[in-house]
């Protein structure tokens, strides 16, 4: 991680140098990623004067569109989608001047060739020193050709002096087998160090704070371990639906959407072991090795340690929903998955024995991202002639979203004359401490990607590891279609399955806060 990424206390400001002179080229140019996240990360980082003064943008799709066009559509998009209450006239000026399109199938050769001439001409003009990287905002089916078809042209050489790489979006794959065949389809003509697989989990701030908290702090790391944690969950839940992606959704379903990547980005880095250093490798062999370390469930396991659901009719919000199967482009009689709950073992020193819950699931009660530490009970011998008849475990809980900080759950005693116990938290609050910098969370990776810090991308490794844990449940479940879906209502907390997972362990999921 770049040493120049300070985060100066109490301001909000983000310290750092510029991106390198480049031209960033976003193919899928027309569909929504580009005008509600990548546009206004770029005008952010414009504002924040981490944009290189020697800057364009060249958006590339399919529908027939001008420059002139383009730079109107992004012009009103921005108004609606800037993190910002207003946007700056003259920065927007300036950015809106650096905006070019240019129409295209991804399958017509033509099409790069004529990105060759543009980037040529405009790297003179904007002065952008050959520096180039693409961002595959695509459907997932074209990722591989686009980067093919640029190296057929010459556009990923970076030998002489400038740079080239790419963005890859997720779906990488679709399963481990797909996901080995994209990697190895990108590598033929690319090296691994110009390929950033984003995860836009690792955008997030408190994502990020999990390694300053266990890495910078003294006091957690002795800790954090089989001898004083007894279990880790780790919860993604949404209040929404499929949210009109039914079509991508239903193929896809709630164990690729999340699972492979965001879910197992949390659990690295949770997990991982102090990296020597925050440099890319350093951190990314730490995040491999324990991704390594989880067990992939055995077909046994599938049917023991895993459950899936989906949502039927319910409400959320205050208002009726309608049922997956009523979701836009979805099939009446769909069998995909809409939540997923799983408990995987990481086998290793440090973790053997301690459980991973990980539940992650579409129209929940509540919208809700954390990571609960919970630690072993205190043993109960000095309160044993009290009334106190169990002892409240402690929990550290890593807030990712909406709320975003840290609380310790720790017992205390209740006023009174007799000794009785009560639970209460000790809470961090990023708000409280730095502040709201509004962003789309897209920001630190674009910068990071302009200045060529790929520690918070994927390696190939680390995709095809999550792969690999989840593909025994792709396999299993695939076999044996669900009979009981819909099995949860929307807006409720999943299926009750779920609840049993952990109960006949003797734990609970720690409640979603409302
Ligand atoms: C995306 C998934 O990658 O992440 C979506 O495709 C999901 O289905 C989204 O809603 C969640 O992201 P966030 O940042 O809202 O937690």
């Amino acid at each position: 991680m770049a040493d120049q990424k300070v985060v100066a206390a109490g301001s909000g400001e983000r310290v750092g140098r510029p991106g390198d002179p480049c031209i960033m080229v976003i193919f899928g140019a027309a569909g929504d990623l580009t005008r509600r996240k990548l546009i206004p990360a770029l005008y952010n980082l414009a504002k924040h004067d981490l944009l290189s003064r020697e800057f364009a943008i060249v958006g590339v799709a399919r529908n027939e569109m001008s420059t002139d066009d383009f730079r109107k559509k992004m012009s009103d998009d921005i108004k609606q989608f800037a993190t910002t209450q207003s946007v700056d006239p003259d920065i927007w000026e300036w950015f809106e001047r650096r905006l070019y399109y240019l129409t295209g199938e991804f399958t017509d050769k033509t099409l790069f060739t004529k990105l060759n001439d543009l980037l040529q001409k405009l790297d003179k003009d904007h002065a952008t020193h050959g520096n180039y990287f693409y961002y595959m905002a695509t459907a997932a089916d074209f990722f591989g050709m686009i980067v093919e078809n640029l190296a057929e042209v010459g556009l990923m050489n970076d030998e002489g002096g400038h740079w080239r790489r790419v963005i890859v979006e997720k779906p990488f794959g679709h399963d481990l087998e797909s996901a080995v065949a994209l990697n190895a389809q990108l590598l033929k003509v690319v090296r691994e160090n110009q390929i950033y697989r984003i995860d836009h989990y690792l955008g997030k701030e408190t994502v990020q704070n999990i390694l300053a908290l266990r890495f910078a702090n003294g006091i957690f790391e002795p800790i954090w371990n089989r001898r004083y944690i007894d279990h880790v969950q780790i919860s993604v839940g949404e209040t929404v639906g499929v949210e009109g992606r039914g079509g991508y959704y239903d193929n896809s379903g709630a164990l690729r959407d999340m699972m492979p990547n965001h879910i197992m980005q949390l659990i690295s880095l949770t997990a991982m072991e102090p990296p020597i250093s925050f440099e890319a490798n350093a951190v990314r062999d730490e995040q491999a090795k324990v991704l390594h370390a989880i067990q992939p469930p055995t077909g046994e396991e599938v049917l023991t340690k895993t459950i899936r659901g989906q949502y039927g009719d319910g409400e959320s919000g205050g208002q009726r929903v309608p049922g997956y199967r009523n979701e836009p482009s979805v099939a009446p009689d769909s069998r995909t998955e809409t939540f997923v709950a799983m408990k995987v073992a990481i086998d290793n020193w440090r973790w053997a024995g301690v459980p991973f819950y990980l539940r992650t699931g579409k129209r929940m009660a509540a919208r809700n991202t954390h990571v609960v530490i919970q630690f072993r009970r205190a043993p109960l011998i000095l309160f044993r002639d009290t009334p106190v008849d169990s002892m409240m475990p402690n929990q550290l809980v890593l807030h990712i979203q909406p709320e975003e900080g840290i609380s310790l759950r720790f017992a205390a005693k209740v006023p009174g004359p007799v000794m009785r116990l009560g639970s209460v938290d000790m809470d961090f609050q990023y708000a409280d401490y730095f502040g709201v910098q509004p962003s789309t969370g897209y920001e630190r990776l674009l910068h990071d990607c302009m200045v060529g810090d790929a520690t918070l991308f994927q390696r190939a490794d680390m995709v095809e590891a999550g792969w690999s844990i989840v593909n025994p449940l792709l396999d299993v479940w695939k076999a044996l279609p669900p009979r009981n879906f819909p099995n949860y209502a929307a807006g409720t907390w999943g299926p009750k399955e779920a609840d049993d997972l952990l109960e006949k362990d003797g734990r609970r999921w720690r409640d979603f806060e409302k």
